[in-house]
């Protein structure tokens, strides 16, 4: 790997949530093993359990008097204004170093942290945590009414498979939440203004995609940002992400785990924010409980009060629930057969590079294209399908399960997904198209 010569400081400002920082974190892991100074500007409430560096990134965080409110719409606001007050001073102190900051590597869902960014003279590269083809459908969206070309029951749009509305973005058809969908929406923004267009994925995993969009714009794949020591081992010390909002029951989890047959293990997690409805979480409990597997389950603390009281009494039988888990360390282990997921873009990821295949049930934004992907274009998992009433029975997930953990299509998918974490490797390993787009931008500073 060769050493930038230039002094670079780079700054980097995630959302901050679990699945926007480990990306951004594991891409200034990257920028820093080739010699630029990287600093990861972020709020006390997420820096509280954190060194004040982490190995070569150091940490400079935003102290704040109050808690950031709990509705999604509001705390979006709040955080806007925190680091509005704040960024400049930031960049002044680190400034005075002799590594000038020159770039912000903001997280794509804030477009206004653009405009800072070249307030404070500094570029501004647009960081995506979700895969183009998000922003390839997002591209054809009507911006006064956020509707795409739809013909009725599908939506034809180029370098795209036919989407059906259950494969489309939720923030498309629903209004749950307006100013996040408005946040999102505006990223076409950041593909006229922004100097660099950063999207964590790689290229032949969205080849016609990548290719389509670049037609377009200058975007560059920097990813899969999975851990080095999973895929090309270059950076020696990359195991984990590191920076964990979540504790996690990584013992009890492996011991459990250890003392499995190997692939006989259904790995089951709905990631950091989806929260699934009461009927929905006990169709799952017993659907779980049914496909006569052993099941490890992440059950949020938060989500925790709707499991069931008799299936708790009997879960000791067949599954572990645990409130957060080192879900890499999980995905690698022998023992897992398949990952019940459902489809956020770093789970995604993850899966596809340890080469597990999914049972794919997706809730919310991104995640129902992403499943789209995985069940027909890249077919490393079956999606479950919902009924009527938008509720996933609990025969359809036994039988879901079951197809992927004994039956034929099963070994095919493990095929795939082992195809998949190969092309992975090679995208991110010295001269793979991932590692010269970071080499690219890098001399480009
Ligand atoms: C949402 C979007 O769907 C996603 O595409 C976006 O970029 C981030 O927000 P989220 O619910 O955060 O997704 O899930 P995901 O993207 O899968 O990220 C969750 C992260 O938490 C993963 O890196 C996963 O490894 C980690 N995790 C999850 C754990 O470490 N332990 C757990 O128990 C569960």
């Amino acid at each position: 790997m060769e050493e930038i010569t230039n002094k670079a400081h780079v700054l980097l400002l995630p959302y901050p949530l679990q699945g926007h920082i480990n990306p951004m974190v594991q891409f200034s892991k990257r920028l820093a093993s080739r010699g630029v100074k990287v600093t990861l500007v972020t709020i006390d409430n997420v820096s509280k359990n954190m060194p004040k560096e982490s190995g070569s990134i150091k940490i400079e965080s935003i102290p704040h008097d109050e808690a950031p409110p709990q509705s999604v719409d509001e705390s979006l606001e709040w955080y806007f204004n925190l680091i509005s007050k704040n960024l400049g001073a930031i960049v002044e102190k680190l400034s005075n170093s002799e590594f000038p900051v020159k770039v912000l590597v903001f997280d794509s869902i804030g477009s206004w942290a653009l405009d800072l960014a070249h307030q404070l003279g500094l570029k501004g590269a647009a960081f995506f945590t979700q895969p183009c083809s998000l922003s390839a459908i997002f591209y054809h969206m009507d911006p006064e009414t956020s509707k795409v070309p739809f013909d009725g029951s599908v939506v034809t749009l180029p370098s795209l498979p036919l989407l059906e509305k259950k494969d489309l973005p939720t923030f498309i058809y629903d209004d749950l939440y307006p100013s996040l969908a408005k946040l999102i929406f505006s990223q076409n923004i950041h593909f006229k203004k922004a100097d660099w267009l950063l999207f964590n994925t790689f290229d032949v995993l969205e080849k016609e995609v990548v290719n389509w969009l670049r037609t377009q714009y200058p975007i560059k794949t920097i990813g899969p940002t999975i851990p080095s020591m999973y895929l090309d081992k270059r950076l020696k010390e990359d195991k984990e992400y590191g920076l964990s909002l979540f504790k996690p029951n990584g013992e009890t989890c492996v011991k459990w785990l250890d003392s499995r047959e190997i692939g006989s293990v259904v790995y089951v997690s709905f990631g950091t924010l989806a929260s699934l409805g009461e009927q929905q979480m006990e169709e799952l409990a017993w659907g779980l409980m049914t496909s006569n597997c052993h099941f490890l389950w992440v059950v949020r603390t938060s989500e925790e009060n709707k499991l069931p009281n008799e299936f708790m009494s009997k879960l000791s039988e067949r599954g572990l629930i645990v409130n957060w888990c080192p879900q890499l360390d999980v995905l690698a282990h022998q023992s897992v057969g398949c990952f019940f997921t459902h489809c956020g873009w770093n789970s995604t990821l993850e899966a596809l590079c340890l080469g597990v295949p999914m049972v794919a049930m997706p809730q919310w934004s991104d995640q129902p294209t992403n499943a789209k992907f995985i069940s027909d274009v890249w077919q490393t998992g079956i999606r479950v399908k919902a009924g009527e009433d938008g509720v996933v029975n609990r025969d359809e997930i036994a039988s879901s399960i079951r197809e992927v953990m004994e039956e034929e299509k099963g070994i095919m998918l493990k095929e795939n997904a082992i195809k998949w974490k190969q092309l992975a490797k090679e995208a991110i390993d010295e001269g793979g198209s991932s590692d010269k787009n970071i080499e690219e931008f890098l001399s480009n500073l």
